[in-house]
């Protein structure tokens, strides 16, 4: 290659950058189309929760609004065990095959589009073929010497959307609020919603 043809290159990079970097603006990954309170509160400091607008790549590019806007489906559904155990946990993959051993990677031509191959619905049936769990990559994590159970937070009305934002919109799940603190506290003491005071000694949160 000639120096000159390899500067020539350059223009080009910076327009993929720049489609790249608009593209990026437009996953709504770091956007809340609502009211949730994410306020830090007085505390501010952060340490050992996963952080806000944390939005890993998963393993299936696994859509919920397909799932939860488009075919109506309830979160309980697939987690379950929400307002159950402590943890709503991921779905066992003979949630998904009850419908994708039907709804195949061939999905077939409707409302005018053409068919076409389902590379993500493929990974999923090769995982099940291979009779492997789908290694699905936690967004939300508190840590070890935090007491969070869903189950009381369930149980006294606090809505999904209230602590992970408008889920059912998101082509790809992140982390809405900070998990912090402040956070934390910042609902029990009542300033989200009165009817959500919940007691606050170090001791309900910490062991
Ligand atoms: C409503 C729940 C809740 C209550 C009540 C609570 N904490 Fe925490 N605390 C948390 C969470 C969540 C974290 C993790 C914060 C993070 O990762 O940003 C945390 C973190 C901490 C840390 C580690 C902070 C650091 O910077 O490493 C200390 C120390 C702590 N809390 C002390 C206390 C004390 C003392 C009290 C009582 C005054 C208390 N907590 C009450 C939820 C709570
Ligand atoms: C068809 C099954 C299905 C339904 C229905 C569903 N989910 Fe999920 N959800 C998943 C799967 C699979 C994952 C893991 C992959 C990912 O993060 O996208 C997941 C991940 C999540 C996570 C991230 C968990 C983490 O790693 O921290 C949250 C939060 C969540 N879902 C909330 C919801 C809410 C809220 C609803 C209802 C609006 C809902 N889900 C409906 C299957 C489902
Ligand atoms: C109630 C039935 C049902 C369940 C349960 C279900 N799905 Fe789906 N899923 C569908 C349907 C229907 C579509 C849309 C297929 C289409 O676009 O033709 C779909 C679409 C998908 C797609 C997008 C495919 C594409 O290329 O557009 C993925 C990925 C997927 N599902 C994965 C999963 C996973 C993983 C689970 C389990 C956590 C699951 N599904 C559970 C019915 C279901
Ligand atoms: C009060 C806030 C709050 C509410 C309400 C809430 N979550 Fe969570 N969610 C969290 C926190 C905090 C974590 C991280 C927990 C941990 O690390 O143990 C989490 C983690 C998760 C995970 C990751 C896997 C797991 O087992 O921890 C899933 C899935 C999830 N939530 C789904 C839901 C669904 C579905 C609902 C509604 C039925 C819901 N959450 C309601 C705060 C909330
Ligand atoms: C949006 C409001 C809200 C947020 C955010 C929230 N909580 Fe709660 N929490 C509640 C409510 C409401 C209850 C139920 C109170 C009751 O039943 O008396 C509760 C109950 C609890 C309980 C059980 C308390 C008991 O008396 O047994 C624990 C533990 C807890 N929360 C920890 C946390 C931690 C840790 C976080 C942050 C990671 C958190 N909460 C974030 C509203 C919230």
């Amino acid at each position: 290659m000639t120096s000159r043809r390899k500067w020539a290159v350059i223009p080009g990079l910076v327009a993929l950058g720049t489609i790249a970097v608009l593209l990026s603006a437009y996953t709504g990954a770091t956007q809340g189309p609502d009211t949730v309170i994410t306020d830090r509160g007085s505390w501010g400091y952060s340490a050992g929760s996963s952080p806000q607008g944390r939005a890993p790549v998963q393993p299936i590019a696994f859509p919920h609004p397909t799932h939860v806007q488009t075919l109506g489906m309830n979160c309980l559904y697939c987690h379950f065990s929400a307002n159950k155990s402590p943890d709503p946990g991921f779905p066992a993959m003979s949630t998904c095959m009850g419908c994708h051993l039907v709804v195949g990677p061939n999905r077939p031509a409707e409302n005018g589009k053409p068919a076409r191959k389902s590379a993500e619905i493929q990974k999923l049936q090769d995982y099940w073929n291979k009779k492997q769990a789908i290694p699905w990559v936690r967004v939300h994590y508190v840590p070890d010497y935090v007491n969070f159970a869903h189950m009381p937070h369930i149980n006294a009305g606090v809505t999904c959307q209230t602590c992970h934002g408008q889920v059912q919109q998101m082509s790809r799940v992140y982390q809405y609020a900070p998990l912090n603190m402040g956070w934390c506290i910042n609902c029990h003491v009542g300033n989200v919603n009165p009817l959500w005071k919940a007691r606050f000694d170090c001791s309900v949160c910490h062991y």
